[in-house]
């Protein structure tokens, strides 16, 4: 069966049959595809998590503006910029900017931000992902010279995401910044939670026919986890199963896509990233951020990594990626997709 032809009905059946155990065949082959493209090598990306203020309300997020017992922190200017010089000492390539829908940062704020990063460290690719801005914004970030945006759809299936998101917030118009990034000529990435409440099989299908439209550069997918002061604490987390077997479905969707093993994933499981690998990711984003912020980034409950330097993260994660039979690559890391 060639997964680039296959239709809603037929992609829900694998779903359903992979989702509680996922197949070696499936992850066998994922594997294939990722290593046909870009060998058994891991790319790494310095995550700086600057600020935790959002003017959103998610149901799903632990930083919602909302939530009134959310410690809120920013970075200043500088404090990014020592973030960027230990991930240049300790090797990184790219710096990922991710924060919430934080006004205090005005679109010349992360200009200049962007445009510090790029003129200090010119080879190093800048990401950003601070969410849903007007197109103007979007073109001043990547004359700033922002290489790469990160914007999950989150669900590409409208009544789903009217059940995630308040009224306010509309699919139409992620999908549309998503569209708008990549004719600015971002590399961009979309992608969703596995195991978000009310997610049916069909629904994680037609996520693999959205991102098969969208052809992004990269896609983000990691397990919800509830946290105790959203609207879902009491639900269920995503399984590790259906991560890897949603993992395994976009790698051979995407062959040439960037696969983040998640935070998220690492979270739900103590070998979490390295399952994903063994599904076809290739990419992991260490923490950057100060240790003293790091907890208060808390977009669910018990994430790990929050207590540790950055030097100790990038060394505990070498030893994983080897110990599994990778190879770290700290270089850009650029996507094969066009
Ligand atoms: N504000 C930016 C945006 O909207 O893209 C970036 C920050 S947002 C917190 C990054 C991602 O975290 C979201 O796209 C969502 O998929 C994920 N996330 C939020 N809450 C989560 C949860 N409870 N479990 C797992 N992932 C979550
Ligand atoms: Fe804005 Fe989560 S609600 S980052």
């Amino acid at each position: 069966m060639d997964i680039h032809s296959i239709n809603k009905q037929e992609l829900t059946e694998i779903i359903e049959k992979n989702k509680l155990n996922p197949s070696e065949e499936l992850l066998s082959a994922a594997r294939s595809v990722r290593n046909k493209y870009y060998g058994n090598r891991i790319f790494v990306r310095g995550l700086i998590e600057f600020t935790n203020y959002c003017k959103n309300n998610c149901f799903y997020c632990g930083i919602r503006a909302g939530n009134k017992n959310a410690r809120r922190y920013r970075l200043t200017e500088e404090e990014i910029m020592q973030c960027c010089d230990e991930g240049n000492r300790l090797g990184f390539n790219t710096f990922v900017l991710q924060g919430g829908e934080d006004g205090y940062f005005t679109d010349e704020k992360i200009c200049g931000i962007v445009s510090r990063i790029k003129s200090k460290y010119p080879d190093c690719a800048v990401t950003l992902s601070i969410g849903e801005k007007t197109r103007e914004s979007y073109k001043a970030y990547r004359d700033a010279g922002a290489d790469r945006y990160l914007l999950r759809h989150e669900t590409a299936n409208n009544g789903h995401y009217k059940r995630l998101h308040p009224k306010e917030m509309l699919l139409e118009n992620r999908k549309q910044c998503l569209y708008t990034l990549r004719e600015l000529g971002f590399q961009v990435g979309a992608g969703f939670m596995v195991g978000s409440p009310y997610q049916t099989s069909e629904m994680l299908a037609e996520d693999l026919i959205f991102l098969r439209e969208l052809q992004p550069h990269m896609v983000g997918i990691g397990p919800f986890i509830p946290h105790c002061d959203s609207i879902f604490a009491d639900r269920q987390a995503g399984t590790l199963q259906l991560t890897l077997t949603m993992l395994a479905l976009v790698r051979l969707t995407l062959p040439k896509t960037l696969l983040p093993s998640t935070t998220a994933l690492g979270t739900i499981d103590p070998e979490g990233r390295e399952k994903g690998f063994d599904a076809g990711a290739n990419v992991v984003m260490p923490n950057l951020s100060p240790t003293s912020v790091r907890g208060d980034y808390a977009l669910y409950n018990d994430k790990i990594c929050t207590g540790d330097e950055s030097a100790q993260c990038v060394k505990c994660l070498r030893g994983r990626i080897e110990r599994a039979g990778y190879v770290m690559d700290m270089g850009r890391g650029d996507s094969l997709t066009i």
